[in-house]
């Protein structure tokens, strides 16, 4: 196994991951600059300097909706009339289907989190931190808390970090296992303890957020940005990227793939360069489409292989860059069995909150299990399409959920009709059967 680090000012979230992927403790963190960018900034730049320096940067939410994190922060109250706690949230509840790229930057590199959720905290003056964290990522639940442990015991964490005058203290949170948990206000009613239904939004958290006070949620990737760029500058990230979006981006692609892995590399990097990195289809499996960033986005198909994967780019092929990690959908799986697994699985993770989502999505998923079983008529896709119409307009629905399920069904039918109709025309398609004997 190679232990060659990867080059700090180029790819400066992976420059601490090996291939063997043993975990950066404190020592071999600190040994490679770490919380080099804490010391040189606590006490010593100011919070509105840090501010200016995150909205220069143009640094966009790595979750998967890409919004300017220096602008949701300048939202955040300053001077607050009614004194009382700040949060800072970081969501770790990766769920998306296909996603596993921050795990990555959780179980080999817990310390870059942290020193990004310190200047993050600092910058915000939030006193209290989350990590919410998905339920099954064990392991980086227990690498969190032990470099908590050690940032404790070297004074990073806790009152007056470095004789600063600012206190912060950070915890982790594992998550109660639901995909919706992972939407911010499901997940700060999560933290409160209540169901994990998602909140109307205005007043967004930035405002209202845990127990009424300004919250700032941002994912795992997003704030371990934020210390490099306060260390290195708005110039030198927006240098890294290559088209109109700044920075570097976690990309991954699974599926029939010679390599199926997640990669660092400048956001707009062209698609067809990451699957060059994952070696290329399996021999004997062609490309038929892609969906670019997670289950609960569009297809694209390989006229799109030379599209710079950035969220503009992305967004005028009729997609969204979401995650940033592919899901490749081969010439020997059906397009039919392919969708109906995902919208099957935004159905059971619905919160059933509102009647679109809660009978809406099992209505379509049972509506392709017929389609596939051979049971399917041609008013079938009729019902879909209606349901694609209604559902999957960003209004009918209490949020994001359901509408990002309607996304791959949608562009599934679009490209992939032919598949839909082989089942409907025959009751029988040798994809399925191939895959799933029993016809599942
Ligand atoms: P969103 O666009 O509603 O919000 C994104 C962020 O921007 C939020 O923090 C929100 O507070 C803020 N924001 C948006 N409009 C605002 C406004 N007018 N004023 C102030 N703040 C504003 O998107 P959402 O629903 O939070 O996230 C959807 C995305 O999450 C999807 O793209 C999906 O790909 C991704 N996702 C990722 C998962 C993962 O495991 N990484 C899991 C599930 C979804």
């Amino acid at each position: 196994m190679s232990t060659q680090l990867n080059d700090p000012l180029t790819r400066p979230l992976t420059k601490n991951i090996r291939e063997d992927r043993r975990p950066t403790d404190m020592a071999a963190y600190e040994a490679n600059d770490g919380y080099q960018s804490l010391h040189s900034t606590l006490g010593k730049r100011s919070p509105a300097d840090c501010l200016q320096i995150i909205k220069d940067s143009n640094l966009r939410g790595r979750g998967g909706a890409g919004f300017p994190t220096g602008m949701k922060w300048s939202f955040v109250p300053m001077e607050d009339a009614t004194p009382g706690h700040k949060y800072l949230v970081c969501n770790a509840d990766e769920m998306e289907p296909g996603t596993f790229k921050d795990r990555w930057l959780l179980e080999c590199d817990p310390h870059q989190l942290i020193e990004g959720m310190i200047i993050s905290a600092y910058t915000l003056q939030a006193d209290i931190g989350y990590i919410f964290i998905r339920s099954e990522y064990l392991l980086a639940a227990q690498l969190l808390r032990e470099a908590i442990a050690d940032c404790h015991a070297k004074g990073y964490l806790g009152d007056n970090i470095l004789g600063s005058g600012f206190n912060f203290e950070l915890h982790v949170h594992a998550s109660a296992g639901r995909y919706i948990c992972g939407e911010e206000t499901a997940l700060i009613n999560s933290l409160e303890g209540k169901r994990a239904n998602p909140r109307a939004k205005p007043p967004f958290p930035q405002v209202s957020g845990l127990w009424g006070r300004p919250t700032i949620v941002n994912n795992v990737e997003t704030l371990c940005n934020i210390h490099h760029i306060v260390q290195h500058g708005a110039q030198w990230f927006q240098n890294l990227g290559i088209g109109s979006d700044a920075g570097t981006k976690l990309y991954g692609i699974s599926g029939r793939v010679n390599k199926p892995g997640c990669w660092e590399l400048p956001i707009g990097t062209p698609i067809r360069d990451i699957f060059a990195l994952a070696g290329g289809m399996e021999q004997g499996y062609e490309l038929r489409g892609f969906l670019p960033g997670g289950g609960s986005t569009d297809f694209l198909t390989p006229e799109h292989l030379d599209l710079a994967m950035d969220y503009d780019t992305i967004g005028k092929a009729g997609s969204r860059m979401g995650t940033g990690t592919m899901i490749v959908l081969d010439d020997k799986t059906c397009a039919v069995g392919f969708v109906k697994n995902l919208v099957e699985f935004f159905a059971q993770e619905s919160c059933g909150f509102c009647t679109p989502c809660r009978d809406g999505l099992p209505w379509s998923a049972q509506v392709l299990d017929d389609i596939q079983q051979g049971r399917g008529t041609s008013e079938d896709m009729n019902t879909l399409a209606r349901q694609i119409g209604f559902i999957g307009a960003i209004g009918n629905t209490h949020c994001a959920l359901a509408p990002g399920a309607m996304e791959p069904l949608a562009s599934g039918i679009q490209y992939f009709r032919e598949d839909f109709e082989r089942h409907l025309n025959n009751g029988h398609c040798p994809l399925c059967h191939e895959h799933n004997p029993k016809g599942k």
